[in-house]
């Protein structure tokens, strides 16, 4: 494979942005008006298309086509074929600036982003700025930033993306235009996985797929990323087994059937179980919290069966279903098992002996 999953399945087009209907929307819309912004802030976790987004509005503002064919730009949709549309997806159109601002900190980068701002640009409409990790500039970058957010020439558009929107001056942000991108639900993340792995061609378990993209935490990237790496793992069918071992996780079946011990307090058991997931080399710090994050879900939905909507969104139908058998046998006394395992997994993580406190925490917590 030459090149990244991550960077040959990037949406071209909104129609492929996935997750955040509402930003696309309204983006396409705004392009379809031709009524694009001259500041945009971008917030919200890794791998979810803020920079995917930055780039199409790039194409958008200096998309050749959109120009010359009235009839194609109410699409608002870039064409992805002009010479702006390829420079720009091949990161080389000298009107579209990209700024990782954990690196460009420094008061002279900010001299030459002003100085840059000024040149009008080389071929296209606009000159588009896309300022990466935005939380990490520095404050004389801010202030630089706030002059050019004042006055913006006409053709400038700034877009801001970050993970940490709290950390932008309040000041910038009131004068952007601002998207929140949202976690990914499981489904979406697992549908584009399966996509991509017909496209490629990868034989891969749907159980194992679920655990790439389960562990992605709503991260495109991530999960796109674990699928490539399991690909060099060499020919053959992709098993769950294959993948727990990649990410050091259980799937959900077994912890599924492990919280299933605990909650019919079958303490004998589940120390079995326990010892030969340890013994099958898994990372037993992992699976504590795991299974402290199926136990807490467990927990709500039993006192509040109305959170399955929520849950709808983390995990698979399916895993929903059985998690809501569990919660029916959940009682008072397993919150005092929840409350011992986050203690121990709080042991775990400097112990020699890791599985020891996990053990402890169980036959404590179930007494
Ligand atoms: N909403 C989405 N729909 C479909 N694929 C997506 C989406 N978001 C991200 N991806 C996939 O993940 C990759 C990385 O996305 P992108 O660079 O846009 O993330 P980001 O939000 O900028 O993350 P970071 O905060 O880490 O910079 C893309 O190349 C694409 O393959
Ligand atoms: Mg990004
Ligand atoms: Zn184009």
């Amino acid at each position: 494979m030459s090149r990244a999953l991550y960077r040959k399945y990037r949406p071209s087009i909104f129609e492929d942005l996935l997750g955040q209907e509402l930003t696309a929307r309204i983006l396409r819309e705004a392009a379809r008006q031709d009524k694009l912004a001259h500041a945009y802030l971008f917030a919200g976790p890794r791998g979810t298309g803020k920079t995917t987004t930055a780039r199409l509005i790039a194409k958008i503002a200096n998309c050749e086509t959109r120009v010359a064919d009235k009839k194609f730009s109410i699409k608002g949709e870039p064409c992805n074929k002009c010479r702006a549309c390829t420079e720009i997806d091949e990161g080389r159109n000298l009107d579209v600036i990209e700024i990782d601002a954990a690196s460009t900190r420094g008061i002279d980068d900010i001299r030459d982003l002003k100085e840059n701002v000024r040149v009008a640009p080389a071929s296209g409409r606009y000159k588009v700025f896309i300022i990466d990790e935005a939380h990490q500039l520095t404050k004389d970058a801010w202030n630089a930033l706030l002059k050019t957010l004042e006055e913006p020439p006409a053709y400038v558009i700034l877009i801001l993306a970050t993970t940490e929107s709290d950390k932008v001056p309040a000041t910038i942000v009131s004068r952007t235009q601002q998207f929140h991108f949202k976690h990914v639900p499981l489904e979406t993340l697992v549908g584009k996985l399966s996509m991509i792995a017909k496209q490629e061609h990868i034989d891969v378990a749907p159980d194992a797929l679920e655990l790439v993209a389960s562990s992605a935490e709503g991260s495109f990237r991530d999960a796109e990323s674990l699928l490539g790496q399991l690909v060099t793992f060499g020919g053959g069918k992709i098993t769950l087994k294959d993948v727990e071992q990649m990410v050091g996780k259980v799937g959900f079946d077994k912890l599924d059937a492990f919280a299933g011990m605990l909650l019919e307090n079958n303490v004998a058991q589940a120390l079995e179980a326990l010892t030969s997931i340890y013994d099958g080399g898994y990372n037993v710090v992992q699976f504590t919290k795991d299974l402290i994050h199926y136990l807490r879900r467990a927990a709500v939905l039993c006192y509040n069966p109305e959170m399955k909507a929520f849950f709808r969104r983390e995990l698979m139908a399916d895993h929903v279903e059985k998690l809501e058998g569990h919660a029916k046998k959940f009682q008072d006394k397993h919150i005092a098992l929840l409350k011992s395992l986050i203690a121990a997994h709080g042991q775990m993580r400097y112990s020699q002996f890791p599985i020891i406190p996990l053990e402890v925490a169980i036959i404590e917590g179930l007494k």
